[in-house]
C-alpha cells in the first residue's frame, strides 16, 4: 500500500485528492492547521475515527510556517508521495499580507524539501504551482511562457517554482512543477469569484440576497474542474522522471460571462443584480489567462472531462441545496450567513 502525505487536505483540491487517493487505496496523511473553528468539512465524509480498523486516513496538526515539525512528520510517515497544495491561495488577499504569504506560499515549500533533504527519506513532491505566475505573459501560456508575476502571491509562487527545480537540479530529488490554471467546484473557497457568483446567484433567486457586488468584469480565465485536475497532480507522480506540466482547458472566459451565464442558467438578468465595487480591484491585474496543456495530453494522457458549462451546472446545483437549506432555516427565524466577504 503506497502513503501519501498532502499539505492544504481541508482545501478545494486536498479535498479531491484525499478522496481520488484513497479510492487507490493509498494510505493518507494529510496536514490540517489548528482553528478554533472547525476546518474539516471538505474531508469530514472521508474520515473515520483513528480507532476504526482499516482506516486509511490520518490528520496530524501542523504548519507550514515551522519546519521542524514538518521534518519529524516526513521522518515517522515516510510516505512514498508528498503532495504540497498547502498555501495563502488568495490572489487579492496577498496584497494585504504580502510577508505571510511569501513566508507560507514561498517559504513553505523551501521547508518541506529541506525536511525532504534533510531526513533522506525516498519520496517523490509535487508542487502546487500556479498560472497567476504567468501574470502578463501574453497568452496561449505553456511551460515555456516567462513568467510576468503580478501579485505577491504570484511572486511567492515563483519563488517555489524555482527552488523545485533547483532541489531537483542540486541533490537529485524527484520534484515536479504542476502548472494549474483556474480550477473550480462545489467545495471553491467562497471568496473566489466562481464560487461567490453561484453562491450569490442562487440566494438572489430565493430572495435571500438583491445584490451582487463583484470587481474586475473584463478579467478572463481558463477555469476547469478540480476533480479533474487533480487526477493530473496523481499522474505526474506516476512518471519516471520530474518535470513541469501545464494544466489547463485551453478555453477562456470573462468573469462577466461567467457572471451571465450562471444568472441566465436561474433565468435571471445580471445587469439587475450585479455592481462592480472598486474595492474588489487588485493594484495589479492578470488580464488573461489561457493554457496550452498540449505537453501533459502528451506525456501523461490528461485530458479535463468536465466542461465550462458542466461546471458551472455543478456549481448551481449544489449552491442552490444550500441556499434551500438556508431559507427553511430562515423562515423558521434563524439567522443565515448571507454576508459581504472582504474579498
Ligand atoms: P485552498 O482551498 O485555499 O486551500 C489551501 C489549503 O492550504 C487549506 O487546506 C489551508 O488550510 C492550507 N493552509 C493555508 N495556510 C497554511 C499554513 N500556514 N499551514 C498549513 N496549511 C495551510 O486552495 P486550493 O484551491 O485547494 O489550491 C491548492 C493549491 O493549489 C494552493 O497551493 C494554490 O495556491 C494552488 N493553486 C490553486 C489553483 C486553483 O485554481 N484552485 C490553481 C493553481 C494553483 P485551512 O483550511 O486551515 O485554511
Ligand atoms: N475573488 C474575486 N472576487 N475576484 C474577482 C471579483 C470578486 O469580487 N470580481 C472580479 N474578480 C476577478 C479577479 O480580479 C480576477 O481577475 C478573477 O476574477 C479571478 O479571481 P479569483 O477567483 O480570486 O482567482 P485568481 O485567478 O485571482 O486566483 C486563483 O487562480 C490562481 C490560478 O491562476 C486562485 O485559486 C489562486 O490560488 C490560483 O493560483
Amino acid at each position: 500500500m503506497k502513503k501519501a502525505f498532502v499539505t492544504g487536505i481541508t482545501g478545494q483540491d486536498g479535498s479531491y485528492l484525499a478522496e481520488f487517493l484513497l479510492h487507490k487505496e493509498y494510505e493518507v496523511h494529510g496536514l490540517i492547521r489548528r482553528s478554533s473553528t472547525f476546518n474539516t468539512e471538505r474531508i469530514d465524509h472521508l474520515y473515520h475515527d483513528f480507532h476504526t480498523p482499516d482506516t486509511k486516513l490520518f490528520l496530524h496538526y501542523g504548519d507550514l510556517s515551522v519546519s521542524g515539525q514538518l521534518m519529524d512528520l516526513l521522518h515517522s510517515i515516510q510516505p512514498d508521495e508528498i503532495y504540497h497544495l498547502g498555501a495563502q491561495s488568495h490572489v487579492r488577499v496577498s496584497f494585504d499580507m504580502p510577508e505571510y504569504t511569501g513566508d507560507v506560499t514561498g517559504l513553505g515549500t523551501l521547508r518541506i524539501l529541506e525536511a525532504i533533504r534533510k531526513t533522506g527519506i525516498k519520496t517523490k513532491f509535487y508542487q502546487a504551482s500556479s498560472s497567476e505566475m504567468f501574470g502578463a505573459a501574453s497568452p496561449p501560456q505553456s511551460e515555456n511562457t516567462t513568467f510576468q508575476p503580478r501579485s505577491p502571491y504570484a511572486a511567492a509562487k515563483v519563488y517555489a517554482y524555482y527552488i523545485v527545480q533547483n532541489y531537483r537540479d542540486a541533490y537529485g530529488l524527484f520534484a515536479t512543477n504542476g502548472i494549474l490554471f483556474n480550477h473550480e467546484s462545489p467545495r471553491r473557497g467562497e471568496t473566489f469569484v466562481t464560487r461567490k457568483i453561484t453562491r450569490a446567484a442562487t440566494q438572489i433567486k430565493l430572495g435571500l440576497k438583491n445584490k451582487l457586488f463583484l470587481g474586475n468584469l473584463d478579467a478572463k480565465r481558463d477555469w476547469g474542474f478540480a476533480g479533474d485536475f487533480v487526477e493530473a497532480m496523481w499522474l505526474m507522480l506516476q512518471q519516471d522522471k520530474p518535470d513541469d506540466f501545464v494544466i489547463a482547458t485551453g478555453e477562456t472566459h470573462s468573469v462577466r460571462e461567467f457572471t451571465e451565464k450562471v444568472f441566465s442558467k436561474l433565468n435571471l438578468d445580471y445587469n439587475k443584480y450585479v455592481s462592480v465595487d472598486p474595492r474588489y480591484f487588485r493594484p495589479t491585474e492578470v488580464d488573461i489567462l489561457l493554457g496550452d496543456a498540449s505537453k501533459a495530453k502528451k506525456a501523461l494522457g490528461w485530458k479535463p472531462k468536465v466542461t465550462f458549462d458542466a461546471l458551472i451546472d455543478m456549481m448551481i446545483a449544489t449552491d442552490m441545496e444550500l441556499a434551500k437549506k438556508e431559507k427553511t432555516l430562515l423562515d423558521a427565524g434563524f439567522s443565515c450567513n448571507n454576508s459581504e466577504r472582504l474579498t
